[in-house]
């Protein structure tokens, strides 16, 4: 949560800050803000509310910096509120005297420490657990240190998670940024330099990144950085090329990037099965995984931890594991995990999965599983986050960069992942014979095709969902590996469209949420033509007796489903295993237009941030 940027080059940098910022809105939005030098003065612009007003501000208010010495330095902050309410005092960047600071993260003994400050004479303005930091180093200013010390000797007084970015207006020249328990990277250019909370930020200006550890503290001076670790000492970091590109993270064309991101999924799946399938072969390669065929003999059971959609998509791993491999699997929450003094072991395997690489309960539970002895392998879309980096493998989704707030694409990667993943272990133990699993990785090779067909229904979803977006409450039910995809439909439509909505195992509907059903209410219903397919048709009589209004997703060629439902949409049947990654296409087009036909805000919804970097 909360996005931050910092500069530190020969570049007037208001519209280099904006711009990043602009790109880290996911983060974070409801109040933001500048600091830079002005004639030797640090000037701060901040303001509640979305970026857009701090661009007004900036506009009307002609705010800008002027050089020191030939060079600037900046900083930013994109904020969602954790210690005090969205407001301009509350937003970043923060004073104390001649310090600036951006934070991201929380500080837990910040109590404490504003006592200590406040009997020191300090006076605080804002509610905020950030200031204090500013404060802190202020402090240690005023009792003779130079800006650096006093940085160092701060950080070591903080307990709770930091990414900071300092400013000092007795040395000007200066950007000192700190990592510990959030992300921060650094973008490396052409004499100039950059920090910022995640890549998009910089994708413009530089393709070359440091990642940062934990405890790490970095100085900028003009055309120049020096990394150290918490003790002081000068650290050398490798610099990494990436791939991405500027124009991954623009709309190109479409109304939203929800809408982009959705319709990215067919070119995703092939970026994410490229190398990994050979096609005529059914033979699967999984170069990133490290685990050897003994280490996969000796697994006892796997542990799938993650948040939100990433945990959706670890049930349908559960399903695919289980019924491939035959391994037993158990599935967590990561937010509880650690709290049920899990019985994960040395034979055990935790799988995290994980878009931003970041959430900070996911990584929670990475470290607990790997301080139990467990090995660790994470599904993440994100190179170099700190998910990445402290798993023991990486498998990665190729989904490209997701900055719509609401997950689309990252899930169907991780579903596409689970999928080769849950092959190569069944292959590897052999409770999968090549003959048997040749229709699950034909349907898996052709499914950016088949998605390309489910694309087309988009204006028959549309239709449906301009019908029914003034409805309260929807149902969505479905059964087996479908189960995830009904409460993955669920939460989308519930985070950006705001209507109360639940996803059901078909069979849980007698034991309590049938008594939502009247005449009022969607039930969505996922019933392709599989094991289930008799007992989902019982449950979707039992809503249309009760007047339920029924949208039925079904298999191409069904001519009782679409007599009984008073909606059908056919998709094409493919294997069980692929079907979850086809009945995700509907369910997200049927949140974003009844997101859309409402008119809510759909790539940045009221109260969510993109990346969860506080428990
Ligand atoms: C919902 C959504 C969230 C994330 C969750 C985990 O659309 O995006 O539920 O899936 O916050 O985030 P990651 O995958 O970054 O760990």
């Amino acid at each position: 949560m909360c996005g931050i940027v910092g500069y530190v080059g020969p570049r007037e940098p208001t519209e280099i800050l904006l711009k990043g910022l602009k790109k880290l809105e996911y983060r974070g939005y409801d109040s933001a803000g500048l600091a830079l030098f002005y004639e030797g003065k640090i000037k701060i612009k901040r303001c509640q509310g979305k970026l857009s007003q701090l661009e007004q501000e900036v506009q009307n208010s002609r705010y800008c910096a002027t050089p020191v010495q030939n060079h600037f330095v900046g900083i930013g902050h994109t904020r969602w509120a954790t210690h005090g309410k969205p407001s301009e005092r509350n937003a970043h960047p923060h004073q104390a005297g001649p310090i600036a600071l951006v934070h991201n993260g929380i500080i837990e003994n910040y109590a404490s420490l504003r006592e200590k400050l406040l009997s020191k004479g300090h006076a605080v303005s804002s509610e905020t657990d950030s200031e204090v930091v500013a404060l802190l180093i202020y402090d240690h200013l005023k009792s003779g240190c130079d800006f650096e010390k006093a940085v160092f000797l701060a950080i070591q007084e903080l307990i709770g998670s930091y990414s900071l970015g300092i400013l000092c207006e007795t040395e000007p020249n200066k950007l000192i940024a700190v990592r510990n328990g959030t992300p921060l990277i650094v973008g490396v250019g052409d004499h100039e330099n950059f920090i910022a909370s995640d890549i998009p930020a910089l994708l413009e200006h530089t393709n070359k990144f440091i990642y940062l550890e934990d405890h790490e503290v970095v100085v900028f001076e003009p055309n120049s950085l020096v990394i150290k670790n918490i003790a002081g000492k000068e650290i050398k970091k490798e610099i990494h090329h990436i791939q991405w590109t500027a124009d991954m993270v623009e709309k190109g064309g479409f109304q939203h990037f929800m809408l982009k991101e959705i319709h990215e999924q067919p070119q995703a799946i092939i970026n994410t099965l490229q190398d990994r399938v050979v096609k005529d072969k059914n033979v699967l390669y999984l170069k990133d995984l490290k685990l050897s065929e003994d280490e996969i003999r000796q697994i006892r059971k796997i542990y799938l931890v993650a948040c939100g959609t990433a945990y959706h998509a670890s049930m349908v791993g559960k399903y695919l594991i289980e019924s491939f491999a035959r391994i037993p699997c158990e599935l967590d929450l990561a937010s509880e995990f650690r709290y049920r003094d899990p019985l994960i072991g040395e034979k055990d395997l935790l799988i995290v999965t994980s878009q931003s690489g970041e959430t900070a309960d996911t990584l929670a539970a990475l470290r607990e599983a790997k301080k139990k002895g467990a090995k660790v392998i994470s599904i993440c879309n994100c190179r170099g986050s700190t998910i990445d980096r402290e798993s023991d493998s990486t498998v990665y989704t190729q989904a490209g960069p997701e900055i719509g707030v609401a997950s689309t694409k990252a899930f169907s990667t991780q579903l596409v992942v689970f999928n080769l993943l849950a092959l190569h272990l069944g292959l590897t133990l052999k409770t999968l014979t090549p003959e048997k699993a040749a229709p699950y990785v034909q349907d898996l090779v052709r499914l950016p095709y088949t998605l390309d067909e489910v694309l087309k229904k988009e204006p028959e979803i549309k239709r449906i969902a301009e019908k029914f977006y003034k409805k309260k409450t929807f149902l969505y039910l479905a059964r087996g590996m479908n189960m995830p995809i009904a409460l993955e439909g669920a939460l989308k439509l519930k985070e950006i469209s705001y209507i109360n909505a639940e996803g059901y195992a078909a069979g849980e509907m007698k034991h309590g949420p049938i008594a939502l059903v009247d005449e009022d209410t969607p039930v969505i219903i996922l019933a392709p033509k599989d094991k289930y397919y008799d007992k989902v048709l019982s449950n979707l009589e039992e809503i249309k007796a009760r007047a339920g209004i029924v949208i039925a997703l079904g298999s191409e060629g069904d001519l009782h489903l679409p007599k009984v439902a008073d909606w059908f949409i056919p998709l094409p049947q493919k294997s069980e295993n692929v079907m979850p990654i086809l009945l995700t296409i509907p369910v997200q087009l049927i949140a974003y237009y009844i997101a859309l036909k409402k008119g809510t805000d759909v790539d940045q919804p009221r109260n969510l941030a993109k990346s969860v970097t506080v428990e």
